[in-house]
């Protein structure tokens, strides 16, 4: 499984030739403007919620490519009333599988809301096993308890968590996060795109260090293998 950054929560990830991407928010993002939205490859967007740092170019991207768009009942919903029918609904606690490999949703502690604030239903992350890989993609979260359920579910291989704090948990609790889940690599995920979320990267990785956790803080456009 090969795993791209290109910002903020959105990831790419390639696992056997297909192409899965995270939280579509390229075009807006003034940290991803080296990425050309028009070259990023997308079978499925995974969607974990409707803010619009997680949602700006998901309509663009899902018309471009054709890509089927997984997430919540109202997001599937909004978007068909956009006119993007190849959508798939899940709700937490569901699993599916799909030519790639099997999701699930899973709860997260945040808020959603579509553009011009219409009802964006209930954030979720996804548990995604592809690949013979396990990875938790936890989107926009507050450190909860409902992450120690992970480990019932999947041995992770890699949890991808906020860490720039303010909207979601900090690198801190994403440290106790990591426990929670039982998994030793983090990637971080919403740090620096606002003023409100830049972090120290050194203080970050120390921290994970000092619990015997390893984060990694790719640069945008920057890819790991797992
Ligand atoms: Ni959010
Ligand atoms: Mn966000």
């Amino acid at each position: 499984m090969n795993i791209t950054y290109y910002g903020h929560s959105c990831f790419g990830i390639e696992v056997e030739g297909i192409y899965i991407i995270t939280d579509p928010f390229i075009r807006y993002n003034e940290l991803a403007s080296k990425i050309d939205i028009d070259t990023v490859k997308a079978d499925y967007i995974l969607q974990t919620h409707g803010h619009e740092d997680h949602y700006a170019d998901t309509e663009y991207l899902a018309l471009r490519t054709g890509a089927k768009v997984i997430s919540n009942w109202e997001i599937h919903s909004f978007l068909n009333g956009q006119g993007i029918l190849n959508t798939h609904p899940m709700n937490i606690g569901g699993s599916w599988t799909f030519p790639f490999g099997s999701v699930k949703a899973v709860n997260a502690t945040h808020s959603s809301s579509m553009p011009e604030n219409t009802y964006g239903g209930n954030p979720m992350g996804f548990l995604i096993s592809a690949g013979g890989k396990q990875v938790y993609f936890s989107g926009d979260t507050g450190l909860t308890m409902d992450m120690k359920l992970i480990p019932l579910w999947a041995k992770l291989d890699l949890a991808i968590l906020p860490i720039g704090d303010n909207f979601t948990m900090g690198y801190q609790d994403a440290a106790i996060a990591a426990e929670f889940v039982e998994c030793e690599h983090v990637l971080g995920s919403h740090f620096d795109t606002f003023g409100f979320i830049k972090i120290d990267h050194e203080k970050a990785i120390q921290h994970f260090s000092s619990k015997g956790k390893k984060l990694t803080l790719l640069e945008i456009g920057d890819s790991i293998t797992i």
